[in-house]
């Protein structure tokens, strides 16, 4: 079984914040903003939070209480251990999180009668000794935060003042100065609350946070970090092209250029000049050795004939992890396998039922590796979000064009090719879609979109070319707009540009004789057809 491999930055590394989640739907962007500022933070379910985490393994230098669905008003609510209390270093609870913090410290807590939900104005009650807390805020009369929270803070506990007030909300920030605690009722997260990632940052800067998490730094941490785990070890990196796959084998690369062989299976799924684009970044670029294992015709002989979506996303993971293994043994095993994991997988979340559940996966990883593989891993991305992972890239001189590359899904055209699969169908769809991508670059519209491609539907049409008919196929384009591929919209492309790249497919493909275009969302479409 492979063992999974922690980022390990060293407990002492560096200044460390620790999030205590409650569930709140908000936890993550709490670390996004405080990552933006600079401050390293990770999130832990509270029920991890046990007194030795806290003094023997997590080591915080400030903790943030999350929000979060339950109410503190209940019996058997959500709690975090009293030693946070105990630290000696600043905490600040937002929304569930000052509510709790108010109990659990003498203060009392009501329940709401109705729900407070929106852009609030929040106004400062004590000018003087809230001077940190609230630099560079309040420049003008008021600050607009957001509100979500039912149940409020009564009766702050002993020691605490009332820093800010909203009209609903009289309790809505209050203070403990002597021991660096803080309650607010807003959500400091939110993207409505316009300075919120002031509020934070000056929270992480009482803490004594400099704001000097970078990438720069992250890079020769997570590098050091590899050194150490790899020793003397031999890895083995699967490129796919994709964003998180090269970024890891590029950051392994530069850590232990002389342990390491990447390797790049080609099946015969994927889109034009994809294949000899990821050969040239590796060996001209990194200067990376790269195995290159043209395994298309296997697949393609193994796909030969099946049409059921789930079926031809099985046999390539199959056939995938059959190619990979092989490669693994002709470069005699080595021990470690470099895994792109990125920190949202890794997030342990808790369900609003208030027990831990499992992360809901982005998406069906098809076409990856499973994790229990005869290696160790080593997962150099675990402690990133996507983002960071970019700005990663660019620190180690990733080109900025495969760093926004839009998403491609393992199975590659396969799930694009409907029906079954031939090599000729194939050629087919890589010119169509090779001109929506051309069309989409040459009006500047690329980054606008998270996903675009075309799709080969197993359906003829007949249509008049010069004087003959055709009975040829229909092809479908898809582009969407999306945050993360879990939800998205169909691109509004302008007439012109559809009826321009309509023209071009069908004139210049041969196979093709119609263009649609798909307008369905995300729900209750998919983004790929298959
Ligand atoms: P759907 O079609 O489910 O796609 O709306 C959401 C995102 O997931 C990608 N996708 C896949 N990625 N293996 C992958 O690695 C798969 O089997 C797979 N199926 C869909 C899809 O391209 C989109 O980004």
């Amino acid at each position: 079984m492979a063992k999974r491999g922690n980022i390990d930055l060293g407990p002492n590394a560096r200044k460390r914040l620790l999030i205590v989640d409650f569930g709140s739907q908000l936890t993550q962007l709490i670390a996004r903003r405080l990552r933006e500022v600079g401050v390293y933070c990770e999130i832990h379910p509270y029920q991890n939070v046990t007194p030795s985490f806290l003094t023997e393994k997590f080591k915080p230098d400030a903790v943030i209480l999350s929000g979060g669905p339950a109410s503190v008003c209940d019996p058997g609510r959500p709690e975090v251990s009293r030693a946070v209390y105990k630290l000696g270093i600043p905490v600040l609870g937002i929304c569930y999180g000052q509510q709790l913090m108010a109990a659990q410290l003498g203060g009392t807590v009501e329940r709401g009668s109705r729900r407070e939900f929106g852009r609030s104005a929040l106004a400062r009650k004590e000018i003087s000794r809230s001077a940190s807390i609230f630099s560079d805020l309040f420049q003008s009369e008021a600050e607009t935060v957001w509100m979500s929270h039912g149940d409020n803070v009564a009766e702050a506990p002993p020691g605490f003042r009332v820093i800010a007030a909203t009209e609903n909300a009289p309790m809505a920030a209050v203070a403990d100065f002597d021991r660096d605690f803080y309650g607010v009722q807003f959500h400091p997260e939110a993207h409505h609350t316009i300075n919120g990632t002031v509020f934070l940052k000056n929270f992480a800067a009482i803490a004594g946070f400099e704001g000097d998490w970078t990438m720069s730094s992250y890079k020769d941490e997570a590098i050091e970090s590899i050194r150490r785990k790899v020793g003397k070890g031999r890895v083995i990196c699967a490129v796919s092209g994709g964003v998180d796959s090269t970024v890891a084998a590029a950051l392994v690369q530069s850590a232990i250029a002389d342990q390491v062989a990447c390797v790049f299976v080609d099946n015969g799924l994927l889109r034009k000049g994809e294949a000899e684009s990821i050969v040239a970044l590796f060996r001209e670029h990194f200067d990376a050795p790269l195995v290159f294992v043209d395994a298309s015709a296997r697949f393609l002989h193994r796909l030969k004939g099946v049409s059921d979506p789930e079926r031809k996303r099985r046999i390539i993971g199959a056939t995938f992890i059959d190619e990979f293994m092989r490669a693994a043994h002709e470069l005699d095993m080595p021990e470690f396998l470099v895994q792109g994991t990125l920190y949202p997988d890794v997030i342990e979340s808790v369900s609003p039922a208030g027990g831990p559940s499992a992360t809901i996966k982005t998406h069906h990883n098809v076409g990856g590796l499973p994790d229990d593989l005869e290696f160790k891993l080593v997962e150099p991305l675990r402690a990133l979000f996507k983002d960071e992972v970019r700005a990663l890239g660019r620190e180690l001189g990733v080109p900025e064009d495969f760093l926004a590359r839009h998403p491609f899904p393992g199975p590659g055209l396969a799930v694009r090719c409907l029906g079954t699969i031939t090599k000729r169908k194939l050629e087919i769809l890589r010119k169509a879609d090779e001109i929506l991508l051309e069309q989409i670059k040459r009006h500047g519209l690329y980054n606008d979109i998270w996903q675009a491609f075309a799709v080969l539907l197993p359906v003829r049409t007949v249509g008049v070319m010069g004087d003959g008919r055709t009975y040829d196929n229909v092809c479908v384009l898809r582009a969407v707009t999306s945050v993360d591929g879990m939800t998205a919209d169909y691109y509004r492309f302008g007439h012109e540009f559809l009826a321009e790249t309509s023209n071009k497919i069908v004139n210049e493909v041969k196979g093709i004789n119609r263009v649609t275009y798909d307008i369905t969302s995300k729900p209750p479409g998919t983004i790929e057809w298959e």
